[in-house]
């Protein structure tokens, strides 16, 4: 079982970016959390970030096929990126919307996620954590389809 642990813009600064929002880790630690958990479950993640929406779109393009499930945190993405949402309804593979932050009670504009009714579901404001319960789901819900 193989999944996509994607990041879009800004997300290569967890660390250092706002930590009261973001929190303290970076983003290799927090791929090696998700990677670990998925390893004990049976599945391998292959990570990507970029700052660039095409980047991230010929990412999909290039590794759906040979995957069973996407997480995704697209950034800020999530709030305009229609190109990148197309990609990930053409990979027609399961997908976990992820946010550190709790995208609903920031500003009004990041309320909205133009790939929320793609997703099978939307985890946010959970920080780190918010991961380890989308690689759970994520597995799950791949495991049932087979
Ligand atoms: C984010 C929320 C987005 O609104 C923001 O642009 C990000 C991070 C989050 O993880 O909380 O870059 O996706």
């Amino acid at each position: 079982m193989k999944i996509l642990l994607i990041h879009g813009p800004n997300l290569n600064l967890l660390g250092k970016r706002n930590r009261d929002l973001y929190g303290d880790k970076t983003l290799p630690e927090l791929e090696a959390i998700v990677t670990q958990r998925a390893r004990e479950l049976g599945a391998s993640v292959k990570v990507y970030q970029s700052n660039h929406e095409g980047a991230l779109i010929d990412f999909i393009q290039e590794e759906a096929l040979k995957a069973d499930g996407i997480i995704i945190n697209p950034g800020a993405l999530t709030h305009y990126g229609l190109s990148l949402r197309d990609a990930l309804e053409d990979s027609n593979l399961p997908i976990i919307e992820v946010h550190l932050s709790d995208i609903h009670s920031r500003e009004e504009w990041r309320n909205k996620s133009v790939i929320e009714d793609l997703a099978r579901a939307q985890i946010c404001g959970l920080g780190w954590q918010g991961y380890i319960d989308a690689i759970d789901l994520l597995v799950d819900i791949i495991k049932r389809k087979k």
